[in-house]
């Protein structure tokens, strides 16, 4: 099994449609209307950030959210997966009436019980949300630089990208910058290819989360290329969600080609009926990369991962083809 690595998650959109019945039975809050028949129900980009808010409500204690982290990081270490970095939002846990800090250290207690468990390696990006605005973005990036936590080592954002001006943003990104945060943004999924350019020059990102609708503009693509960005894509959450009719008609690979560094990932896997191993099995099976070129994008995520050096070494040294006897 090719080593794998995710660096594009949101760790509220890891739970399963049986893990939100549990815990609403536990807090007697009434889900039918975004569950049946163990699917999340939705119906577009709209509609899935509602039963995303929803669900993420469920989640209520320091427990509630180590146990979701944990399930989520040993599920993907039994994926192959040897790092992964997911998204935070301190945003929903206070709508869930959980304090950010019992929030954080919930989740840093699910990595390092999966870590024991597995050896799995993982970080957390701190993101505010796009759709909230500018002000809540720049109180969540002054939240986790004030509250620094050696496991949050990025900061992003995501949410509803029709909405704002990337350069609206650009005082959040200075502060996290200016703290020593790994930055990724989440633009060209569902707006096109200038929310892409927009976001690279207001706010200075090493990662851009999705960026697939770069494809739609020839220089963006060469500026990607040149200047080394790594797209976060999420190919199986693209089909899910409407961006392309069918993986034949994805861009990863016309992105790959053009020279542009390209990771799979799985966005919010149960809302868009999918996981780690799933995105590699249809990178070998729709997009034609045997063992070499699918390691080369784990290799690729681990170069772009928000971690220190010595760790990035340690990751690196695993994916080395173990030798074939003579
Ligand atoms: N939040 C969770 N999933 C998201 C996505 N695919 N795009 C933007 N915001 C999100
Ligand atoms: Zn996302």
């Amino acid at each position: 099994m090719v080593a794998k690595a995710e660096l594009h998650c949101h760790i509220e959109g890891t739970a399963s449609p049986a893990l939100a019945r549990e815990k609403a039975a536990l807090y007697g809050v009434d889900i039918s209307a975004f569950v049946r028949d163990d699917a999340y129900i939705w119906h577009d980009f709209t509609s899935f950030l509602v039963a995303y808010d929803a669900i993420s409500m469920l989640f209520r204690t320091a427990e509630d959210y180590a146990d979701l982290a944990e399930r989520y990081l040993t599920r993907l270490a039994r994926d192959g997966a040897i790092y992964s970095e997911f998204f935070i939002s301190t945003d929903h846990a206070v709508s869930a009436g959980l304090d950010p800090q019992a929030y954080i250290e919930g989740l840093a207690e699910g990595i390092r019980r999966a870590r024991n468990a597995t050896g799995i390696e993982c970080r957390m990006i701190a993101t505010g949300l796009r759709h909230i605005g500018p002000e809540a973005v720049e109180h969540a990036a002054r939240f986790v630089t004030a509250n620094p936590h050696p496991l949050i080592t990025g900061f992003g954002m995501a949410g509803d990208e029709r909405m704002h001006h990337a350069a609206d943003f650009r005082r959040a990104f200075d502060i996290a910058r200016d703290a020593g945060l790994g930055l990724t943004v989440h633009a060209g999924e569902f707006a096109g290819a200038t929310s892409v350019r927009d976001a690279l020059d207001a706010l200075k990102p090493s990662r851009i989360g999705h960026g697939v609708r770069a494809i739609e503009d020839r220089d963006l693509v060469k500026r990607l290329a040149e200047e080394g960005i790594v797209l976060e894509c999420c190919p199986g959450s693209n089909i899910a969600l409407g961006v392309y009719d069918s993986f034949e008609d994805h861009p990863f690979k016309a992105l790959s080609d053009a020279g542009v560094k390209v990771t799979l990932n799985s966005d919010d896997p149960p809302f868009f009926h999918t996981d780690l191993g799933r995105e590699y099995d249809i990178a070998c099976d729709v997009f034609r990369l045997d063992d070499d070129p699918l390691r080369g994008i784990t290799r690729t995520a681990i170069k772009a991962a928000f971690i220190d050096e010595e760790t990035r070494a340690k990751l690196l040294a695993k994916l080395l083809p173990v030798e074939k006897p003579a």
